[in-house]
């Protein structure tokens, strides 16, 4: 294949051979590759070569820019401006036990927030919001992009899956990287992430950059790298962003597994919840009330606390999950999580202190009990998953029950219960504590 631009002016190869010489690609250069891999004319050969050049020899923030442009015009893009300031969006780089999506949607929304919103399932030990949605019985992830709109107008809030038109340069770019080692390029993840936020359309977007053990990013410094870039993007692209820098060393929350973490996420609605939890949301909602409402992060954080306390916050929970296919009546009554067979607790091997817990193992052992996918044409156990007794932090005495495992495996209690002992690292002496959110970035 020649694959020559525009006028026979424009060749894959030199694009290449320009990247690899760590010289900066016009915005002509960087359209002509994405729409020419998006239309099938460039191949994959010479599509990875370039993304290896950009891993060794990174991108300009211009680049950056134009690479996010290139890719968020490869296909549908929402039309948001209806809703004005009101819209807004919020983006986790993924973690294990993050169902902060299921909380801050409806305290935003019942403070007059507008979220239209399109989520992802999870793969590897990492969960999605989807999954998590659908383990509520009769919700629906997909529906008409009329009745999106008219459901976000008079709900203020709805969630589906993200269509296949959307971003299909981001879908064959990313299933690109993923086998051939250039995912972790901070230029190439910033444009990833805010390709697909950006195509969303909504006016300001709040984005928690996970940093740690179970993230992405394995370093504070590389985590503000990447939400500095991610906000320069979505600036210039005419957005209001915001970053927070947050910890994923240990699991967010108490609950690992798809139906227990919306179970989480309603006992947080509800006042109850664990600390972290409890924190983290707080402080993502008030930020985007603040970048709704231009009110200082005071005033928002003290709003947030108001409309969970009065009720008004999962109130909205309910309308919501309604409104998307919920049966009524099993929300009244409590009813509406798949539970598992079995459940049977984790011993801990010895006395100590929890020094410090590996949250990508604890992630890939809730995935063994069925809870997350290998492929992402799996099936998943929307019931099974983990329930964290002790976090890092905590002492614990030899014998005592260190977590719960729900699975409807049978004979896996062994494996499992040997995983979760792996993960978890028990000294003589408390570990340093630990910090939830590093940074706020603006
Ligand atoms: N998440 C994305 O959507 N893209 C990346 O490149 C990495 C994480």
């Amino acid at each position: 294949m020649t694959c020559y631009g525009e006028n026979f002016n424009m060749r894959m190869y030199d694009i290449i051979t320009k990247k690899k010489n760590n010289e900066e690609l016009t915005k002509k250069e960087i359209d002509f590759f994405v729409k020419g891999y998006v239309d099938g004319e460039i191949p994959d050969y010479q599509v990875s070569a370039l993304l290896m050049a950009i891993c060794f020899n990174g991108m300009t923030e211009d680049e950056s820019v134009n690479l996010t442009e290139s890719m968020l015009n490869s296909g549908e893009t929402l039309d948001l401006s209806a809703f004005g300031n009101y819209s807004v969006d919020k983006h986790s780089t993924g973690g294990v036990g993050d169902k902060t999506t299921l909380i801050i949607a409806p305290i935003v929304a019942s403070l007059g927030g507008k979220l239209a919103k399109m989520s992802g399932r999870g793969l590897g030990h990492t969960g999605g919001t989807i999954d998590k949605l659908e383990s509520i019985y009769g919700f629906k992830t997909s529906m008409s992009t009329s009745d999106f709109f008219a459901q976000a107008e008079n709900t203020g809030l709805a969630v589906i899956g993200q269509s296949t038109e959307f971003v299909p340069a981001d879908k064959k770019l990313y299933a690109l990287r993923d086998v051939t080692a250039t995912v972790n390029s901070i230029p190439l993840i910033a444009s990833s992430i805010m390709s697909k936020k950006l195509a969303a359309g909504a006016k300001s977007i709040m984005l928690d950059v996970k940093v740690g053990s179970g993230a992405f990013m394995k370093s504070i410094k590389d985590a503000e790298s990447l939400a500095k870039l991610m906000i320069l993007i979505g600036k210039k692209l005419g957005r209001n962003v915001s970053a927070m820098i947050t910890n994923m060393d240990v699991p967010l929350g108490r609950y690992v597994g798809n139906s227990l973490e919306v179970f989480e996420a309603v006992e947080v609605l509800n006042g109850r919840g664990s600390e972290d939890l409890k924190n983290i949301t707080q402080e993502l909602s008030a930020n985007m009330i603040s970048m709704i409402y231009g009110y200082s992060l005071d005033k928002s954080r003290k709003l947030v606390k108001e409309t969970v306390a009065n009720g008004n916050a999962l109130k909205k929970f309910k309308e919501w999950v309604i409104a998307q296919g919920a049966d009524a009546e099993r929300i009244n009554k409590n009813d509406y999580l798949p539970k598992a067979k079995y459940k049977f607790a984790v011993l801990s091997p010895k006395s100590g202190f929890i020094s410090s817990m590996n949250a990508e193992e604890i992630g890939i052992c809730a995935c063994m009990t069925g809870a997350g996918r290998e492929n992402k044409d799996d099936i998943i156990d929307l019931s099974a998953g983990i329930e964290l007794l002790h976090k890092t932090g905590d002492y614990i005495s030899a014998g005592e029950e260190l977590a719960y495992i729900y699975t409807n495996k049978n004979g896996k209690e062994d494996l499992l219960k040997n995983k979760y002992i792996s993960s978890v690292v028990i000294s003589d002496t408390p570990p340093d504590k630990i910090e939830l959110i590093y940074k706020i970035l603006k």
